[in-house]
């Protein structure tokens, strides 16, 4: 099967069947992203013990690519310490769907990850 026929088939299968959606009661962080190019938006919700992320959800009205992207992020991190969390690169994120810079998705591919970013960065100056 050619590659981008497998890539569309993993964002297909996340989109409809998205994982860890839903909310923490009293999440350890949180972060709320607005894509203004779409309006489509995400929330992010973390739970974090001893420096691990042991659970995240999310909310998202959104495409797609933004779905199918932070429902494949939620499964690699959660269980990550922060710092390894903190290592992830945007390229790696636009990677785990098949994309690449300049292909015109990366804000769609990235806005689960970005708000990540931002509640972990919250966390991290309050602890
Ligand atoms: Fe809005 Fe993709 S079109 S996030």
């Amino acid at each position: 099967m050619p590659t981008d026929t497998i890539y569309k088939k993993l964002i297909l299968e996340n989109f409809k069947k998205p994982r860890n959606v839903g909310q923490i009661p009293n999440p350890d962080a949180l972060s709320k992203k607005v894509n203004l190019s779409c309006g489509d938006r995400i929330e992010v919700f973390l739970k974090i013990n001893n420096g691990v992320i042991s659970d995240l959800k999310y909310r998202i009205d959104g495409c797609a690519i933004s779905v199918a992207s932070i429902s494949i992020l939620s499964d690699q991190i959660i269980g990550k310490k922060i710092e390894e969390v903190l290592k992830i690169s945007k390229e790696g994120v636009m990677k785990n769907i098949g994309l690449e810079d300049g292909s015109g998705r990366e804000k769609c591919s990235t806005i689960g990850f970005e708000a990540l970013i931002e509640a972990l960065s919250d966390y991290i100056q309050d602890h």
